[in-house]
Parts: structure tokens; sequence; C-alpha cells
């Protein structure tokens, strides 16, 4: 199993965002989770596709953005155009989920579908296949620092199963990511649950050292067995 880290830079230090990143980087991220927020379609106004071009020459590593705006098919492009590896958005937020998906995957991205605490995995029906990542969240979206929604992990292993089924026919991999309230302490039970990648913002840019917390983090990884 790759376990993949994201750290959420919703909880970087803003007036030093390209070294933030980069410090990420350093400490061992596989991955710069990007949230955007629009005051619309959640309650909190956050970054949009200038700032992801100016930090994309501060990193190596994949961009995976994730998009908390309504509409969403307007802004993708400038996404993509700024450097964005992938793009998610909410199904509730595009009244054409199916020609979003195309739409961020002709761009050249990778295309994910975020289901809140109380959006039915019924959007997976037509669409898994065609996704490159699924991400769970497990906070309602809009905020960082919040407290993990239990009954987040009987939905993740449900989208294990889904994806287990459907990775065969797809023909590529398809990552299961997991956001809101993760840190150390619950990252293992996640994974056991069926997760493979997880975005933690407060959990690594509240410690003072980055690369300890990661570490912390993939230990902690390291020891899970997954039920098959
Ligand atoms: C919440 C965002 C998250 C947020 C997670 O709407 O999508 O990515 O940064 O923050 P933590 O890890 O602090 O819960
Ligand atoms: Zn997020």
């Amino acid at each position: 199993m790759t376990y993949r880290i994201a750290p959420s830079i919703l909880s970087a230090d803003f007036a030093r965002l390209g070294e933030e990143v980069g410090a990420v980087e350093r400490a061992g991220a596989d991955l710069i989770h990007f949230d955007v927020m629009d005051n619309h379609y959640v309650p909190n106004l956050t970054i949009g596709p200038l700032v992801c071009a100016a930090i994309r020459p501060h990193v190596k590593i994949p961009i995976d953005v994730h998009l908390m705006v309504k509409p969403v098919d307007r802004i993708v492009p400038d996404f993509a155009k700024a450097g964005a590896n992938i793009i998610s958005f909410h199904p509730e937020a595009s009244d054409h989920v199916d020609r979003t998906i195309g739409l961020i995957r002709e761009l050249g991205c990778k295309a994910g579908l975020v289901f809140n605490p109380a959006t039915p995995l019924s959007y997976l029906d037509h669409t898994l296949e065609k996704l490159d990542l699924v991400l769970v969240m497990s906070v309602n979206p809009g905020f960082g620092g919040q407290q993990f929604i239990a009954s987040a992990l009987a939905k993740i292993a449900e989208v294990r199963r889904r994806i287990d089924r459907a990775e065969q026919t797809a023909g590529h991999p398809i990552w299961l990511e997991v956001d809101g309230g993760i840190k150390a302490d619950n990252i293992a039970e996640i994974a056991r649950a069926g997760a493979d990648t997880f975005v933690a913002g407060s959990a690594i840019y509240g410690t003072k050292d980055y690369a300890a917390t990661i570490a912390n983090m993939r230990a902690r990884l390291g020891a899970v067995i997954r039920a098959a």
C-alpha cells in the first residue's frame, strides 16, 4: 500500500507561503493540498489560481486543488494553467458532474470528486471509473482545525470496496483521500478503513517541526495492517 500525506496550506502562514510549501516538501510531503473557498459554496474565502501559480515554482510535488466553489467549470482552466495537478470538486456545486470531470481530464489534470459528510455515495454510480481520486470529507468544509467526524470511517470503507471493484475496469489507479481532522493519533484507523491519501492542515502546520510530524504520521501508517 502506498500512503500519501498532503499538508493543507490552509493552516500555513500565508505571509510566507512560498517558504511554507517548500518546507513541507523538504519535510517529506507527497502533495500540496490547496483549499479554494468562495464564501458562497462554503462560508470562508481563501486563495485562487494566482496563488497557485505563485507557489508552483516553489515545489516539485503535485498540487492537489480542492475546489469548494460554485460554479465549478469557469475556474477549472485557470487552475490547470496555474499548474494544478489534481483538481477535485463537490458534486453539489456542478450542474453537470460528468462534464466537469471530462473538462478537468481534458486539461491534463487528475479529476477528483468530493463527498461532504451528508453527501450520498450514489454520485459514484456513474462516475467512479472516470475519476482519479475520491475525496471523503471528515469535517464539513470551510475551516481548518475541526474535529474528525467518526461516521466518515464507515463511508471510507464503503468507498474502498467500490474502488477495489472499479479499478480493474477503469484501467488506472483511483486514490482514496480523506480531509478534515486528521492527526498522528487517528491516521492509522483512517488507513485501516481504506484511505491511502491523508490531508492534514493544522496537525502539520500547527507544529514546529514539520519533518518530525510527517515522520510520526508515516510511522503510524507503517504499522497499519489493512482488513481484507
Ligand atoms: C476544510 C479543508 C481542509 C482543511 C483541513 O474545509 O478542506 O483541507 O484544511 O484542516 P485540518 O487538517 O486542520 O482539519
Ligand atoms: Zn481540503
